[in-house]
């Protein structure tokens, strides 16, 4: 949770769940009502991260090691945390994230094999401990997910459907670990109804914070 006085908002979910629409559609709405929003997305956010989001992203790049792309993914969210983020929040405004910690845990973590509470570790390490106050999880069946993304697999996609559906059951345990944390959707839903629910949420928090 944030000490400061804007809320963070993370959306997580497969590979072809629909975040980036929803975080769009979440921030058009919140814009709307004459808050100040900041969108964003990892890996990336600050030219920095964007340029770590190209190494670990490029299938040229294809047998990276899994410890290192773990802390690829920890480096480049401890400067987005650091100059965007965590400013952001400082000044009161809505942070609305495409995916956090969460998906480290998830792919690097269990999909990777690497463990959930390491790589949970380094990344609380990275981000001085910053968490949403709010996650919203987009779960999508693996096979369909991949079947909705429309350009070429980056590295991470370009793994077989197993590996997707072992993410899969990673943030849904994740989920189930702090349920008054998460908002659980299912992807398959009509995006007008997902982001009606999204918002109703999301507008409890900013009654109960006060914030932004
Ligand atoms: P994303 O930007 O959501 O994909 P897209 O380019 O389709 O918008 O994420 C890129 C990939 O990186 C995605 O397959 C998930 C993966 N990823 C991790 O494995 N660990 C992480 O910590 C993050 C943030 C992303």
């Amino acid at each position: 949770m944030t000490t400061s006085p804007g809320v963070f908002v993370a959306f997580e979910g497969g590979d072809g769940a629909g975040k980036s629409t929803q975080v769009r559609l979440l921030g058009d709405a919140l814009s709307a009502q004459g808050l100040e929003v900041v969108r964003t997305r990892e890996p990336g956010g600050t030219p920095a991260a964007e340029a770590m989001r190209h190494v670990v992203l490029t299938p040229e790049f294809a047998g990276l090691d899994p410890r290192a792309e773990a802390l690829l993914y920890a480096a480049s969210r401890a400067e987005h945390v650091a100059r965007l983020v965590q400013p952001a929040l400082d000044r009161g405004a809505v942070v609305i994230t495409d995916r956090y910690i969460d998906s480290s845990i998830a792919y690097q973590g269990v999909g990777r094999g690497l463990g959930p509470d390491v790589v949970g570790e380094i990344n609380l390490w990275a981000t001085r401990s910053l968490l949403p106050d709010l996650t919203v999880l987009l779960d999508v069946d693996a096979g369909q997910g991949l079947a909705r993304l429309d350009s070429s697999p980056d590295r991470l996609e370009a793994e077989p459907e197993e590996f997707h559906a072992t993410v899969r059951s990673a943030f849904l345990s994740l989920a189930q670990g702090d349920p008054s944390r998460y908002l659980v959707l299912s992807a398959s839903g009509e995006r007008e109804d997902i982001a009606a629910q999204v918002l109703d949420r999301v507008q409890s928090l900013l009654v109960v914070g006060g914030g932004a």
